[in-house]
């Protein structure tokens, strides 16, 4: 899988790109990232990627010439490395896109990669977008100063889910979120020490019971996101994804029984 990404500051990149998981995401090729400097594609002595807007207004546009350029030239490149790949799609970060979630990020995690724009300023010339811009990824109901944040935000989340980049294989199947975990917030972890400030680590887990504790998690994951995140537990249960066992338990959680943070 290859990502190409069209920025005017590729080197936000180099501290994700070198350190933890990614590290060995990147490293080991699992995903190939190739950065691509906008200003190269820019004309004349000061290589101007930006403009006032036609109509006036506050901030800069960024010119559709040197973005179709790098956007060609890396077409090309991709095309000269693997002739018979089908073309990719062209992304923008942008928050006007569809907000990023799992189902997403697992979609480009099997894909064969993607060009990934990181606009900057007041956006990009609305002719290029039309022109070239396939997908439209927002980060959420926020405004970025660039889409650099958003482009390491997916690469990240991208990256964690390739074959043999976590330690432990199984760890990302548990995460939050993840439909074959019916769509539910985690529950919560703990590690040593067995006592901290008082507070102790709940019997259950050093029962050694396996089936009460994971009997356990599915009821503090279910209370958690009751809690946190009602709206996952109605689609869990749209989707037929809740047990006998579950509703009653929520059941007996909204009608006092459990509390949880
Ligand atoms: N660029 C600016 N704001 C953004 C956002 N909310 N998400 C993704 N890219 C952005």
């Amino acid at each position: 899988m290859r990502f190409d990404v069209i920025t005017l500051f590729p080197e936000l990149f180099a501290p994700f790109l070198s350190s933890g998981i990614n590290r060995r995401a990147f490293e080991s090729g699992a995903v190939e990232l190739k950065l691509w400097q906008l200003r190269d594609y820019a004309d004349g002595t000061y290589r101007r990627v930006d403009d006032r807007p036609f109509g006036g207004g506050p901030g800069m546009v960024m010119l559709a010439e040197p973005l179709e350029k790098c956007l060609l030239a890396i077409r090309e490149d991709r095309a000269a490395q693997s002739p018979n790949q089908p073309k990719v799609p062209t992304v923008l970060f942008s928050p006007i896109g569809q907000t990023l979630n799992h189902a997403g990020v697992e979609s480009w995690s099997q894909s064969d990669g993607a060009i990934l724009i990181c606009g900057r300023y007041e956006g990009l010339d609305q002719r290029f977008i039309d022109a070239h811009v396939d997908v439209q990824i927002s980060l959420g109901d926020f405004v970025l100063s660039g889409g650099e944040i958003a482009a390491i935000a997916l690469l990240d989340a991208v990256a964690r889910l390739q074959p043999g980049v976590l330690n432990d294989e199984g760890s990302h199947q548990m995460d939050s979120f993840n439909p074959a975990l019916d769509g539910l917030l985690d529950c919560g972890h703990y590690t040593r020490p067995e006592a901290w400030h008082d507070e102790r680590v709940p019997p259950i887990l050093m029962s050694g019971h396996h089936a009460d504790i994971a009997k356990w998690r599915r009821q503090q994951s279910l209370a958690l996101t009751q809690t946190h995140r009602p709206d996952l537990i109605e689609s869990a249960r749209a989707l037929g994804k809740l047990s006998a066992k579950d509703e009653h338990f929520l059941r007996h959680l909204t009608s006092g029984g459990t509390s949880l943070a």
